[in-house]
C-alpha cells in the first residue's frame, strides 16, 4: 500500500504552469495530493490510487527541506504507523499525532501523541518546526484549523483521477462556502482550467 505523503517520489519535467517552489517560513500548510474530485484518501484510507502520476523535478526535496514538523490525526497514523516514511524517507523530524486517547497509542520514535485542542496542537508543532513549515496531514484537523484562521496555505497537487469515494479534503455538509485566493503573481481570483480525457475510453470510440 502506498505510504501517504503529499508528493510522489516519481518526478519528470512538467508541461503545465507550476507554482513557485514552496518556501520555509514558519507557515502552517494543509498539504495533500488530491484526486480531481477532491479526495485525499480512498475508502478505508487506501492510497494505491496515488501511484503512476508525475510531479515536477525536485518536488520531494523541496518539501522535505521546507518542512519542520508534521501534524496528523490518529486515524491516518493508525492506518500508516511509520514516522520514517514521510516523503518516502526523505524527511525526518518531529511528528505530532492528535488523539482523544493517547494512552492506547503504542510509542513510536519521533512521534508525540497530543490530546488537546487543534489550535494548541498546531502551536506546539510550529514551535517544534524551528522556523520551517508545519504540514498538516489531516483533513479533519485542517478543517478545525481553517475554522480558527490557523491555516496559512492550502497546497495541493491535483492528480488526474476520479475516486468517487473516500476521505475528502474538506467535508463540511451544511457549512458555508470558504472563499480562497490564488498564491501566485497572477489574478488571485483566477479559475484553473484542466483538460483530461478518460483513459478507459479508446480514442477511436470517443464521441467528438
Ligand atoms: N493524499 C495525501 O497527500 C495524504 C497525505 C497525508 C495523509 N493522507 C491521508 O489522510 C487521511 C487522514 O484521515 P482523516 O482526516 O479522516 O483522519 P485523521 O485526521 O488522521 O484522524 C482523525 C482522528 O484524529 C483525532 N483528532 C482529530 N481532531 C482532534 C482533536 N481536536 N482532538 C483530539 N483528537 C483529534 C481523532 O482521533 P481519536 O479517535 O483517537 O480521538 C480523530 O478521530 C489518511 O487516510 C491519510 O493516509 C493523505
Amino acid at each position: 500500500m502506498e505510504t501517504p505523503h503529499p508528493v510522489s517520489t516519481r518526478t519528470h519535467a512538467t508541461s503545465g504552469a507550476e507554482m513557485a517552489p514552496q518556501t520555509a517560513a514558519g507557515k502552517v500548510l494543509w498539504h495533500f495530493t488530491m484526486s480531481l474530485d477532491g479526495f485525499v484518501a480512498g475508502p478505508g484510507h487506501t492510497m494505491d490510487w496515488m501511484t503512476g502520476f508525475s510531479f515536477r523535478p525536485g518536488l520531494v526535496e523541496e518539501y522535505a527541506a521546507t518542512t519542520g514538523a508534521v501534524l496528523g490525526g490518529r486515524d491516518g497514523w493508525d492506518a500508516f504507523p511509520d514516522a520514517g516514511a514521510v516523503y518516502g524517507g526523505a524527511w525526518q523530524g518531529p511528528l505530532f499525532v492528535l488523539t482523544h486517547h493517547p494512552e492506547d497509542a503504542p510509542p513510536a520514535a519521533g512521534v508525540t501523541f497530543l490530546s488537546c485542542d487543534a489550535a494548541e496542537a498546531v502551536r506546539i508543532a510550529v514551535e517544534a518546526a524551528g522556523g520551517k513549515n508545519v504540514e498538516v496531514f489531516s483533513p479533519t484537523i485542517g478543517r478545525q484549523l481553517l475554522e480558527r484562521g490557523l491555516i496559512d496555505e492550502i497546497d495541493l497537487h491535483i492528480v488526474p483521477v476520479l475516486l468517487g469515494d473516500g476521505i475528502r479534503l474538506f467535508d463540511h455538509p451544511g457549512g458555508a462556502p470558504v472563499r480562497l485566493e490564488r498564491l501566485d503573481d497572477g489574478d488571485r481570483t483566477a479559475a484553473v482550467n484542466v483538460r483530461y480525457r478518460p483513459l478507459t475510453t479508446a480514442p477511436s470510440q470517443s464521441v467528438r
